[in-house]
């Protein structure tokens, strides 16, 4: 993967070392023409984020939260069975997960389009089970339907990164993830809450271990999962004075974040939501 270097200066106060003066330097897992590929698309594939040992530490620890979180899984399945099983909170609940906090693949490109101080929105999975038909399919949605009509002169519009990191290779057996190019910039209106057929929507397959990042508001859906289950983990990122994703409710108290923030530095903060801002 190409690589180039970017440098902020700050404002303030906010230097990751507090000692080299006010700027970030950032190597950024990506290229200029990639950025700007992704600035316009609202989204950027990335194969090979995770592979051997790697990607089965990721399956295995999905693997295990699934059995912890039997029961929420089994409800989860009998009610809204095209958007499967959703846990939460991944960081706090599993290392391996923690590990991901400054994982510089997708952190940097984060950073080079939303500038150096952003954080977590969270970490989840979303695990689909196969079955036939409409209902093992997710319809079209976007990830923050906070935007207003008309929209005012000093709107902050919300930007969001979501890395949608596939555990399992998606093809027809587990479905693709479908997507819009540029539906990101249409804010004049919303996507469709239904499975219909959009004008201009592409199919996107990867294999295992990578990825496909979209702007939180590209419109998306995943196309139905047919023979085998469908693992994928949701790693957001969101400049550091948004708010955190409101689903899944409070992280538990007891998560390993708890203990991790007492040592954390400033940058470890920052990533969990602990200032960052002004
Ligand atoms: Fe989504």
């Amino acid at each position: 993967m190409e690589r180039h270097k970017l440098r902020y200066e700050m404002m303030n106060k906010f230097d990751p070392s507090g000692e080299t003066g006010y700027n970030w330097e950032i190597e950024v897992h990506a290229t200029p023409e990639e950025l700007q590929a992704f600035a316009e698309s609202g989204y950027l594939i990335r194969e090979g984020l995770f592979q051997g040992e790697a990607l089965q530490k990721l399956r295995d620890a999905l693997d295990r939260l699934e059995e912890r979180e039997s029961e929420k899984r089994d409800s989860a399945i009998a009610g809204k069975k095209g958007w499967g099983f959703i846990p939460r909170h991944l960081m706090d609940k599993d290392e391996v997960f923690l590990d991901l906090l400054k994982f510089q693949p997708t952190l940097s490109i984060a950073r080079a389009m939303m500038g150096p101080l952003v954080r977590l929105r969270g970490l989840s999975a979303r695990i689909t089970y196969p079955g036939d038909g409409r209902q093992h399919q997710t319809p079209w949605h976007q990830h923050m339907r906070v935007i207003s009509n008309p929209i005012p002169p000093w709107f902050s519009r919300p930007h969001c990164i979501d890395c949608l990191i596939y555990l399992d290779d998606l093809n027809e057996d587990t479905g693709a993830v479908a997507i819009v190019p540029g539906s990101h910039d249409w804010l004049d209106k919303a996507s469709p809450t239904v499975h219909e057929l959009v004008e201009g929507e592409v199919h996107l397959q990867v294999k295992a271990g990578g990825g496909v990042l979209i702007h939180g508001n590209l419109w998306h859906r995943g196309l139905p999962t047919l023979n085998a289950k469908r693992r994928m983990l949701i790693l957001s990122y969101t400049p550091t004075w948004l708010r955190k994703s409101p689903h899944g409710g409070a992280q538990p108290e007891d998560g390993l974040t708890h203990d991790f923030l007492k040592e954390a530095d400033f940058e470890e903060r920052m990533l969990l939501g602990v200032g960052g801002y002004s």
